[in-house]
C-alpha cells in the first residue's frame, strides 16, 4: 500500500507523476488557494501534506491524525506552528538553497527600479508624458559603487552581496544573527550594528526570516536612522516592517524611496497608502517566481514529501523539527 498524502497546491505535471510513484494522492485543482474548511476535511486520512503558506498549526493538526510530514514549496516557514508539530511529531520541510539566485535577481532588480524610477518612467513614456524639455525632474540616483547595508546575511543575502559587489562594485555592510568570516573575506563586507548600518546605507536591504524577534525590525526609529536619499528594500516578509511607519517615512522625506515584494497583508489592498506613493516599487511576492526556480521548488519540496512518508530522512527539514520524525 502506497501511504497517501494531499497536494494543497498544484504542482507540475513531472513532479506530480514523481509523487504518483511512490505515493496514492488526491490534490487541489483550484487557482485560487484551498479554502481552510476544504483542506481541513481533506487530512483524515493524509500520512503528508504539500502545501504553500497555509497555517499549519493546532486545529489544522487536530484534523490530522495520519499526518507525518508536512513539505512547504517555500523556503519561508513562518507558516509552521513548529511547537504544535513538533508536540505530535510531525516533520515539517523547507525549500531553501534552490532559489537563492533567482531571489537576489529579483533583489537587486527592487534596487535598480526604485534608483531610477523605472516603473514611474515606464508609465511617463506609455502615457505619452515624454517631452522635449529639461529631463532634469526625471534624474534617478546611482546604485554602482554605493553602499549596501544587508540586514539578514543568509544564503540569499550572500547571493544579493556578489551581485552589488561584483556587478556593481557597492561596498557592502551587513548585520546578521552570527558573524559569517568567509563572507565578510569574499564579498570585503563589514559586519555593523544594525544602527550603523542603517545610519551608513544608501541601500538598506531587508532578508531576515519572519519570527517573534524580526515582527516590525523597521519601525519608526529604524528609518530615522537612514540617510535621507536612502532607498529601502524589502525582499523578506511583510511583517518585518510597521508599514505605517514605512509610509510616513517616505512621505515625510526620511527616505527617499522603497522597493517592496512583500507586505504585511497579501494580497496587498488596494487602499493601502504605499501604493499612492510614486516613491515606491511594488511587486506581488515573486521573489522566486521564475519557469526553472518554481519547479525545482516543487520537485524538492516532493522529494522532502516522500521521503517522509517512506520512512526515510528529507534533504532539508527546518531547524526546529529536526529529528522530530519518530
Ligand atoms: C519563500 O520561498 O519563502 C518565498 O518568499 C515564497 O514564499
Amino acid at each position: 500500500m502506497k501511504p497517501y498524502v494531499y497536494l494543497a497546491k498544484p504542482v507540475p505535471e513531472e513532479v506530480e507523476n514523481y509523487i504518483a510513484e511512490h505515493c496514492s494522492y488526491d490534490k487541489w485543482e483550484g487557482s485560487e488557494p484551498i479554502p481552510r474548511s476544504e483542506l481541513l476535511q481533506k487530512l483524515g486520512q493524509a500520512e503528508g501534506l504539500l502545501i504553500t503558506g497555509e497555517k499549519i498549526d493546532d486545529e489544522l493538526l487536530d484534523h490530522a491524525p495520519n499526518l507525518k510530514a508536512v513539505s512547504n514549496i517555500s523556503v519561508g516557514y513562518n507558516n509552521f506552528d513548529t511547537d504544535a508539530m513538533k508536540r505530535r511529531s510531525i516533520i515539517g520541510t523547507n525549500t531553501p538553497d534552490v532559489l537563492n539566485e533567482t531571489v537576489a535577481d529579483l533583489a537587486l532588480a527592487l534596487m535598480l527600479s526604485a534608483a531610477r524610477r523605472v516603473p514611474e518612467l515606464d508609465k511617463l513614456v506609455k502615457d505619452g508624458k515624454w517631452e522635449k524639455k529639461s529631463d532634469e525632474p526625471l534624474f534617478g540616483v546611482d546604485v554602482h559603487g554605493k553602499t549596501l547595508g544587508i540586514i539578514g546575511m543568509g544564503r540569499i543575502g550572500e547571493a544579493i552581496g556578489r551581485r552589488a559587489k561584483f556587478g556593481f562594485n557597492m561596498d557592502i555592510l551587513y548585520h546578521n544573527r552570527h558573524r559569517k568570516m568567509e563572507t565578510e573575506k569574499e564579498l570585503d563586507a563589514s559586519y555593523v550594528s544594525q544602527e550603523e548600518l542603517l545610519q551608513k546605507s544608501d541601500f538598506v536591504l531587508l532578508m531576515v526570516p519572519y519570527t517573534e524577534e524580526t515582527k516590525h525590525l523597521m519601525g519608526r526609529e529604524q528609518f530615522a536612522q537612514m540617510k535621507k536619499s536612502a532607498i529601502f528594500i524589502n525582499t523578506s516578509r511583510g511583517q518585518t516592517v510597521d508599514e505605517g511607519a514605512l509610509t510616513e517615512a517616505l512621505q515625510n522625506g526620511e527616505i527617499l524611496a522603497a522597493g517592496l515584494d512583500v507586505f504585511d497583508q497579501e494580497p496587498v489592498s488596494p487602499d493601502n497608502p504605499l501604493l499612492k506613493l510614486p516613491n515606491v516599487v511594488t511587486l506581488p511576492h515573486i521573489g522566486s517566481a521564475t519557469y526553472q526556480t518554481r519547479f525545482d521548488m516543487a520537485m524538492l519540496a516532493a522529494e522532502n514529501l516522500v521521503a517522509a512518508v517512506t520512512g526515510k530522512e528529507p534533504t532539508t527539514v527546518v531547524g526546529e523539527l529536526k529529528g522530530v520524525l519518530k
